[in-house]
């Protein structure tokens, strides 16, 4: 695996690589999640590359920021052995140029301020802008992204389309332990308890989307599920239903719906995403 740390080494090292490339970006801390990923770009024709960049912006907490699991080495070791032909793993000189990125250049009304964007205001745009960058810098045809960051899939659609040439967006599905629990880097921090309960958010949403299948009124299987993860223990920020291409409010006669929830268990932030369609009747 090529290791690059810095943007004169990528585009040297990808002047010798083929064309057609699919990018991975993470922040590390890699989970079998991020391998599935990885897995994903295999498929497709060309190079793997990764990206590892912890990208400050996007965190709106500090000491989120701060407690990020930072293993470089081990990282590259889990690239190399999933086969991953290029990491670019560069600073933050590298990535902003010593310049802050102008986040309100990446706001995109009903997209950064909504859902996450409501809770974490700035994340989206702070997100959009470092993928923007990425892309810039590495100029894949193809990108993965994690159905588990919905929303962050959706934004970055948005974003692909605009590139010369468009970029190719292929979601991988959320990969789960097997009680449901979604996998993510911040799963380690929940202590044993938290760890067993935590699996109820995805049992709740799969309940809400059957219950909606079953005719349930979209609003009050919100409800009702938000009530539900406040009696299993959560702190809910938010559940719910979204036309799933667009993350539009559904109409009535749309069909291919996600139901999206973002909840704090004892201080640790969980995201969860359901897909589901409704039959036309
Ligand atoms: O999903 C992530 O890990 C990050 O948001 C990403 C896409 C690598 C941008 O920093």
């Amino acid at each position: 695996m090529i290791l690059c740390r810095t943007a004169a080494q990528l585009e040297a090292a990808l002047t010798r690589q083929p064309e057609e490339r699919t990018l991975v970006p993470t922040m590390g801390g890699l989970h079998a999640g991020h391998l599935s990923l990885i897995e994903c770009a295999r498929q497709c024709s060309g190079i793997v590359l990764a990206t590892v960049f912890v990208n400050r912006h996007q965190f709106d907490d500090p000491e989120d920021f701060a407690n990020y699991p930072r293993e470089e080495e081990e990282d590259f070791e889990r690239l190399r052995q999933a086969g991953v032909d290029l990491t670019y793993a560069p600073d933050e000189q590298e990535v902003w140029g010593g310049e802050p990125p102008r986040l309100e250049a990446f706001e995109i009304p009903g997209m950064t301020d909504v859902l996450e964007g409501q809770y974490r205001p700035g994340h989206l745009r702070a997100v959009a802008a470092v993928v923007s960058r990425l892309f810039d810098q590495t100029a894949p045809t193809a990108a993965v992204f994690g159905e588990k960051d919905y929303q962050q899939l959706v934004l970055v659609r948005r974003l692909a389309v605009e590139c010369r040439p468009p970029i190719r967006i292929i979601a991988a599905p959320v990969v789960r332990e097997p009680d449901g629990l979604a996998m993510s880097s911040r799963n380690r921090r929940l202590d044993p308890q938290s760890r067993e309960q935590a699996a109820g958010l995805h049992r709740t949403l799969e309940a809400a989307a059957e219950s909606i299948k079953d005719g349930l009124d979209v609003e009050q299987a919100q409800r009702q599920a938000f009530e539900t993860l406040v009696e299993l223990g959560f702190e809910p920020d938010y559940v719910e239903v979204r036309e799933a291409d667009s993350l539009c409010q559904p109409a009535p006669t749309d069909r291919d719906l996600v139901i999206l929830a973002a909840a704090r268990l004892s201080g640790v932030r969980l995201l969860d995403v359901v897909r589901f369609g409704l039959i036309l009747s």
